[in-house]
């Protein structure tokens, strides 16, 4: 795993030289210093309709100045490597909010001092001192769930503590003359009673927001910008893969800009069962759209051949996408954009705070160097489900919108090892099973995204009288909100037996079948 520094110069110097991109007027930044509340916090505050981002706890004044935000949160839980905060940040003016460590972040750089306990992190009754701004509406006393293993002995000048705990003398702090706030619990953490209230208080009663972000006002100015950006005789093409993110993008586009856009469905030979026929129904039939389709499964099983590393069979695909839709590019009469469905937690997960690469999702971390194209990315910035809700709202049929996100390098990361044409026609069948069982069972949506895998793993079984030595399908079904965490779905033992059964004896060289309950983290929803 490639080690990187944390730095938020990337994320910021690519948002300004994307043309596409005037972003919504009213935005909260989020720093982000490590733990797992802050993509919670970042989803709570759009479902309070304030667009946000998070940005990694380095950025710099400069760069958040840049970005224009109405407020600005520190949050984290500050992990080992968790970086300072630069200084400038407390002289933008912006009202500003810090969450646990963010609350000691900034309690120590305006001058005060935190201090070290040895408490655990349990349910803890909170008094508040003051019910004003940020505690307004609250009652005398609340719930919380905070570990006060570090909390703020002396406010910084300016401060005076507005809640306090048993044994903790500070458990939130404010400077209202300078509009910072901080607490040492979680608003957006289920635990915290009064935790909606809290995050309302400081966006609409501090920050002073309006709280108009909704997904048609999203629909509206994105399609106006992609209108403004490209011009009208520019040629876009989409790489459509039939997954809700290239299909919710696709159609943004296409709202836009109409028959400029041409759509290229590769593909590549690692797609799951009549995935090609289904996709081209739709787009061209039900959507009117315009879909070149290439058929490139030779270029890239012979790229593949021999290639064991996950890693780089991604790069690999990553690249080859690239070379192909530079090629249909020119076919359709030479396109300067490429539109992608990068969403939001394809950034974050390429590139966390803390800057580890867990994997490289091909719309962001495989694309070669020196790419021709201007890209449309409409909805980096949106997390999973708000593409859903967009998708609906666009009019895209269910099974689009709702359908399982398959990752773009497709059965590729789910062979495990070497990609040959015999074990992903083993998988196909082996999935396509599993996905037909569910959708009979009635469970598909109570299921984030279920498919086979094919470890490459023979095992010892007996078939009639006879000894075989054959592939093991694994199973892997998870519940999660938008991918970055995931449980096992629990299955009904009746569908997972049918499943099971059918598997073994309808696909041939299968002998076996596990069923993978290991959440995420520690593992990853994707086996490679
Ligand atoms: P992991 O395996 O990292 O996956 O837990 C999280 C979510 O992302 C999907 N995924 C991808 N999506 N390109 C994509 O468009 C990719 O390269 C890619 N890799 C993983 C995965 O299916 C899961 O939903």
């Amino acid at each position: 795993m490639a080690r990187r520094t944390a730095d938020c110069s990337e994320n910021v110097l690519d948002r300004l030289k994307l043309g596409v991109e005037k972003l919504p007027q009213e935005k909260v930044l989020i720093l982000d210093f490590g733990g797992r509340y802050t993509q919670m916090l970042a989803r709570k505050i759009r479902e309070l309709h304030v667009y946000c981002e998070i940005l990694p706890g380095n950025a710099t004044s400069g760069q958040v100045k840049a970005l224009q935000p109405k407020a600005l949160i520190f949050s984290g839980s500050g992990e080992e490597g968790a970086p300072d905060v630069d200084p400038g940040l407390y002289r933008l003016g912006i009202p500003l909010l810090g969450i646990c460590y963010g609350m000691q972040l900034l309690a120590k750089g305006l001058g005060g001092s935190v201090r070290t306990a040895g408490g655990e992190y349990k349910k803890t009754k909170v008094e508040i001192k003051s019910r004003s701004d940020l505690f307004s509406g609250l009652p005398n006393e609340t719930e919380v769930w905070l570990s006060g293993s570090a909390y703020v002995e002396k406010v910084p000048g300016g401060f005076e503590a507005t809640a306090a705990a048993a044994g903790i003398p500070v458990v939130a702090m404010a400077n209202r003359e300078k509009n910072i706030y901080a607490v040492l619990f979680q608003p957006a953490d289920v635990h915290t009673t009064h935790g909606t209230e809290i995050l309302k208080n400081f966006l609409f009663k501090v920050a002073g927001l309006a709280g108009d972000w909704t997904m048609d006002a999203f629909i509206d100015g994105t399609v106006r910008q992609i209108r403004d950006s490209v011009g009208r005789e520019e040629k876009v093409i989409c790489g459509l893969s039939g997954g809700v993110d290239s299909s919710v993008a696709a159609v943004l586009v296409h709202k836009a800009i109409g028959d400029q856009l041409t759509c290229i469905f590769v593909d590549h030979g690692l797609l799951r069962k009549d995935e090609a026929k289904q996709v081209m129904e739709t787009f061209r039939k039900r959507l009117n759209m315009k879909v070149v389709a290439v058929d490139a499964a030779e270029l890239f099983l012979s790229k593949l051949a021999g290639v064991t590393d996950p890693e780089k069979k991604r790069k690999i695909i990553g690249s080859e996408f690239i070379r192909v839709f530079e090629k249909e590019a020119v076919n359709v009469g030479g396109a300067d954009y490429l539109v992608q469905g990068t969403v939001y937690t394809d950034i974050i997960e390429s590139r966390t705070a803390a800057g580890d690469v867990i994997k490289s999702h091909h719309n962001v971390g495989g694309l070669p160097e020196g790419m021709k194209f201007k890209l449309i990315e409409p909805l980096k910035y949106l997390f999973k489900d708000e593409v859903r809700l967009v998708g609906e709202k666009l009019g895209l049929p269910e099974e689009i919108v709702w359908r399982h996100p398959f990752p773009g390098p497709g059965l590729a990361v789910r062979v495990l090892g070497e990609v040959t044409r015999e074990k992903l026609e083993i998988l196909r069948q082996a999935d396509a099973i599993m996905l037909e069982e569910i959708k009979t069972a009635g469970l598909y949506r109570n299921i984030w995204q279920a498919f086979a895998v094919l470890p490459d793993i023979r095992s010892v079984g007996v078939r009639g009288d006879r000894r075989t030595y054959d592939h093991t399908i694994a199973l892997r079904a998870v519940t999660g909100r938008d991918g970055t965490t995931a449980g096992c779905y629990r299955f009904p033992y009746e569908v997972l037996e049918k499943i099971v059964q059918r598997i073994v004896a309808e696909v041939p060289r299968v002998n076996r079948v596990v069923y993978d309950i290991t959440p995420k983290p520690p593992s990853t929803i994707e086996w490679e």
